[in-house]
């Protein structure tokens, strides 16, 4: 396992979690490198469930180094939040098992309530996502760099100055305290010190030497800024092209390994052509636990849209494909699968045939149900790429290896 990229083929929440921290096994480095809190990594080990919104999945497994990329958006308060919750768990987060890029951008109070503020139409995570990585692109944001200088509560305070004449003059809304911020600054920046470094050193390095490194993307490809359903979409480039500016780093990855759920998810605004807004789209949530590991918010659900997905393995090169929940399918008669959605007026469907059995304990491909099979063979073959492994279940064990990644 030299280098290998785990991306979402869709709107997010397709179960890159599990697969991460199968793959983490054998990696020595786990990197993130875009998005921010919004993420919500869902791992589940012997029954105890993990929710990692910014820290890598790497973490879990013990031995490996895990980096906070430069093209991620730190939010201090959720990250010590998280470490804590971690340490509680009895996993520590240390200096020596986790780098965060000096150059990473830092999510504010502000940020968070900026969101709020202005992006209701997009029905965001409220996680400052949009205002952190506008304030970088304006180049007025503050970096993880700035958190060491010990004029930082300046910079938060004169960055707030500005958002406070946006809500007053323009929003007419009372704008938000920030002083319980500004108080924790100074605990924020001793403790945090020894994991901000120049991250691009380090990655090249294991690159360099070698080593087993996984790079884990946030989101889904279909929420890309620039690829996605523009302007619902997250604000960072979800897809290959975010690994290599968020990085900062280029490397060949051998395995792109593209996540794809059985069916269809999305949270928030925007189109979903093959959206269920029936009894078949309240099944799939019932039966996938379909709401939100960030916001908790009940997901939009729907049949497999192999067009989305085939795009997804255009973007991102994918050589490998995980195929997660398939057990959620159990019990349908009959399950249909767009295979031309470009149009919302003309999407087009074939229709398979489903199937009874209850799948969640098979380990092995031939095992499965005839129409279980071709499903998955169906898959395969319209996006040209193998289907390598299937989830079948939340737990670690729960899954089919067809071809090793
Ligand atoms: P933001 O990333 O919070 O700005 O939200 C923009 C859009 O991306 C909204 O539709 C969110 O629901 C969606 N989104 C952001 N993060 C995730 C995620 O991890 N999974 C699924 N959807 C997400």
């Amino acid at each position: 396992m030299p280098c290998y990229i785990v991306i979402g083929a869709q709107w997010g929440d397709e179960g890159k979690g599990k697969i991460v921290d199968y793959l983490s096994e054998k990696a020595d480095l786990v990197v993130r490198y875009q998005g921010g809190a919004n993420a919500g990594h869902t791992i589940v080990r012997d029954g105890v469930k993990f929710v990692l919104h910014l820290i890598p999945s790497g973490i879990l497994s013990g031995h490996c180094h895990n980096i906070i990329g430069n093209g991620c958006v730190v939010d201090i308060e959720t990250l010590m939040d998280e470490i804590h919750t971690l340490k509680n768990l009895g996993i520590s987060v240390i200096p020596e098992n986790l780098t965060i890029s000096d150059r990473a951008h830092i999510v504010t109070p502000v940020h968070k309530y900026i969101d709020r503020l202005m992006n209701e139409r997009i029905g965001t995570t409220c996680r400052g996502i949009g205002p952190c990585y506008s304030d970088k692109i304006n180049r007025s944001g503050l970096r993880m760099t700035d958190l060491l200088n010990d004029d930082f509560e300046n910079m938060v305070l004169s960055q707030s100055s500005y958002y406070k004449n946006i809500a007053e003059k323009l929003f007419h809304k009372n704008f938000i305290k920030i002083n319980d911020f500004i108080d924790k600054i100074a605990e924020y920046r001793s403790y945090l010190r020894p994991f901000i470094k120049d991250t691009v050193i380090i990655i090249s390095d294991f690159y360099q030497q070698k080593k087993n490194i996984l790079f884990e993307g946030a989101q889904g490809t279909s929420l890309d800024i620039d690829q996605g359903t523009y302007p619902y979409v997250t604000s960072s480039n979800t897809t290959i092209g975010g690994a290599y500016t968020g990085s900062g780093v280029y490397l060949q990855f051998d395995r792109r390994i593209g996540i794809m759920k059985a069916y269809t998810t999305r949270v928030g605004e925007g189109p979903f052509p093959t959206e269920q807004l029936n009894t078949i789209g309240v099944t799939l949530r019932t039966k996938g636990h379909e709401y939100g590991a960030t916001t908790g918010r009940p997901r939009r659900c729907g049949w497999l849209d192999l067009h989305q997905v085939k795009r997804a393995c255009i973007i991102n090169g994918f050589n490998y494909l995980v195929l997660t929940k398939l057990d959620c399918l159990n019990g349908f008669k009959k399950l249909k699968v767009a295979v031309e959605s470009s149009d919302v007026t003309k999407i087009c469907y074939e229709e398979l045939d489903g199937w009874k059995e209850d799948i969640s304990s098979n380990r092995h491909f031939d095992q499965l149900p005839k129409n279980c099979q071709q499903y998955v063979d169906f898959i395969e073959k319209f996006l040209g790429v193998p289907v390598g492994m299937i989830s079948t279940g939340s737990e670690r064990n729960d899954m089919i290896v067809k071809e090793l990644p």
